[in-house]
């Protein structure tokens, strides 16, 4: 077991097509799945794809804490090759970091349902079904896989924050009184969640 270096955004090796997985009897393949999960756990994120460890195969670990958007938990998933179908067009926004784009946080529609495939460590296929977060975190590590980052998928780009700023900003706006009250409500007219200064990145 190792713990691997993660890649950030600007390296080339997060901005190409990974490639598919064709020999799951390889041990070295099972060995680097291991090291992504140390590296994954050692980094306090939720999810990693293999190309941010400098591995351009389309590999992804994920799980999803219990009570996260009040559903169930999602085990530590090894989804390799994965495939999503979105089940309808409806997105939602939500705040997203990412361990390649460390300190910053935005906000990133995604689509709110959807069916993935996927082969396990074995090469056996899978089908499932997400919403929510956990709909969130399969779409953003699939992404890895083809190169997008979250920034890339943003819609307003002005949400993008450092992590540790945005607590500040907010007892500045309570200090400042009533000068800022019209853009206090005017984020709160939009459906985004309040951002959660521990929300874990993937
Ligand atoms: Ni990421």
């Amino acid at each position: 077991m190792a713990i691997l270096d993660i890649a950030r955004m600007g390296h080339p090796i997060l901005k190409g097509r990974s490639h598919e997985v064709t020999n799951f009897d390889d041990p070295e393949l099972h060995t680097f799945i291991d090291d992504m999960k140390e590296t994954m756990v050692h980094a306090g994120g939720v999810g990693l794809a293999a190309p941010q460890v400098y591995v351009p195969l389309r590999i992804v670990i994920f799980f999803v804490p219990e009570g996260r958007d009040g559903g169930a938990a999602v085990p530590m998933t090894v989804m390799i090759n994965p495939v999503i179908k979105p089940v309808s067009d409806a997105m939602a926004e939500d705040w997203e970091g990412c361990l390649s784009v460390p300190y910053l946080t935005g906000v990133v529609p995604r689509w709110t349902q959807i069916k993935y495939s996927y082969q396990d460590v074995d090469g056996s296929l899978r089908e499932r079904s997400a919403e929510g977060f956990h709909a969130r975190v399969v779409q953003h590590e699939t992404d890895h896989l083809d190169g997008v980052l979250y920034p890339m998928r943003m819609i307003d780009i002005a949400t993008l924050s450092f992590t540790d700023a945005q607590a500040d900003d907010e007892e500045e706006d309570l200090e400042d009184g009533e000068s800022d009250d019209e853009t206090l409500e005017h984020e709160a007219e939009t459906d985004v969640p309040e951002r959660d200064a521990a929300e874990p990145a993937l």
